[in-house]
C-alpha cells in the first residue's frame, strides 16, 4: 500500500518530507503498482466527497478517460458499493471527447465514463459534464464557451484527474497547445491518433479531431493529480516533471500549479533521474563528489 518510502509520498501525508535532492520539478509519488496508487488517490477523492458533504456542499471532480484511471473509477465504485460513498452531492467535468463522435458510440468518452463510474454510483445524470462530440461545427465554438460556463458556475474544479499521452499532452492538448488556452476544438497529434487507433479498428477510422479543456482551464483546478502507468509512459513522465516548462510539453505547465502531485508506478517512473542516474543526486553524489 505504501509508495517507496513514507517521505516519498506527499500526495498523501500534505507537503513534502522528502529529500530536495531531485531533479522533478513536482512532487512525485512513486507506488508499487498502479493499483496500489489508485486506491490511495481514491481515498483522496472520497475524503474530499465526504468533507463537501459534511459542509453540504458540492465536490466538483474533473475526469479523465483512457486506461489510466480505470483502476481508480474502480476503487471509486468499490468505495461506493462496499463503503457506502455517496456520490450525490458530486458533479463532474471530463477533461475531454473526440470530435466528431455521438455520444452512444462505443468508443465516445461519454460511452466510456457512464461504462466505468457513472452508471455504477448514485450521481446524478445531469451532475455529469462531457463535452458534445456531436455538437454542429457551426456550434461548437458556442459549445465550449458553454462548458467553460458551466465550470465556472459549478464554483471551479476542486480536483483534478489526468492521464498523460505520450506526446505530453494533458487533455487533449497536444505540443504547441497555449498556456492560456480554454475549451476547444482540437487536431489530434499523429502518435496520438496511432495510440488510439486499436480503439477504432485502425488510423483511418480515429477521429482527427476533439474537444478539450484547455492548459488554462485544467491549471484552474484547486487541486490536481496526474497518473501515469507503465515503462511506455517512463520518458514523457521525466521529460515532464525533470524538463523546462514547454508548450511542447504541456504537462510540464503543471509545474507552475502550486498544489499538485504526479502519482506514478514504479515503471513509469524508471526514467526519472533518481532511478536512472542515482549517483546523481542525494547522498550518492556527495559520495561522488568527496
Ligand atoms: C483522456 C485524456 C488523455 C489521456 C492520455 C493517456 O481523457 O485526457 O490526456 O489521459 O492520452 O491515455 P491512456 O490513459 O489511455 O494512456
Amino acid at each position: 500500500m505504501m509508495p517507496d518510502s513514507p517521505s516519498e509520498n506527499p500526495f498523501m501525508t500534505g507537503p513534502s518530507t522528502a529529500t530536495p535532492s531531485r531533479f522533478e520539478h513536482v512532487p512525485l509519488a512513486v507506488f508499487q503498482s498502479s493499483a496500489e496508487a489508485s486506491q490511495a488517490v481514491a481515498r483522496d477523492i472520497a475524503a474530499l466527497i465526504r468533507s463537501k458533504q459534511a459542509e453540504g456542499r458540492t465536490a466538483v471532480l474533473g475526469l479523465a478517460t483512457g486506461s489510466t484511471p480505470l483502476s481508480l473509477y474502480a476503487e471509486l465504485v468499490r468505495l461506493h458499493r462496499e463503503e457506502g460513498l455517496s456520490f450525490k452531492n458530486v458533479a463532474t467535468f471530463n477533461l475531454d471527447e473526440y470530435y466528431p463522435i455521438q455520444p452512444g458510440h462505443p468508443r465516445s468518452y461519454r460511452h466510456f465514463m457512464q461504462a466505468h463510474l457513472f452508471d455504477h454510483v448514485d450521481i446524478e445524470a445531469g451532475n455529469t459534464h462531457v463535452p458534445d462530440g456531436s455538437a454542429p461545427l457551426a456550434s461548437v465554438d458556442a459549445h465550449c464557451r458553454e462548458y467553460e460556463r458551466q465550470i465556472e458556475a459549478a464554483g471551479g474544479i476542486d480536483f483534478q484527474v489526468l492521464g498523460i499521452g505520450r506526446t505530453g499532452h494533458i487533455g487533449f492538448n497536444e505540443p504547441g497547445s497555449a498556456r492560456r488556452s480554454r475549451t476547444r476544438r482540437v487536431t489530434l497529434d499523429p502518435l496520438t491518433r496511432r495510440d488510439a487507433s486499436g480503439d477504432f479498428g485502425g488510423e483511418e477510422n480515429t477521429p482527427r479531431h476533439a474537444i478539450t479543456m484547455g492548459v488554462r482551464t485544467i491549471l484552474d483546478a484547486r487541486r490536481i493529480v496526474l497518473l501515469a502507468w507503465g515503462q511506455h509512459k517512463a520518458e514523457i513522465v521525466r521529460t515532464a516533471a525533470e524538463g523546462p516548462v514547454t508548450p511542447q510539453v504541456t504537462a510540464s505547465f503543471l509545474q507552475e500549479h502550486d498544489n499538485v502531485h504526479f502519482v506514478v508506478d514504479r515503471a513509469a517512473a524508471g526514467a526519472l533521474t533518481r532511478y536512472r542516474t542515482p549517483w546523481l543526486i542525494g547522498a550518492l553524489a556527495d559520495q561522488v563528489r568527496s
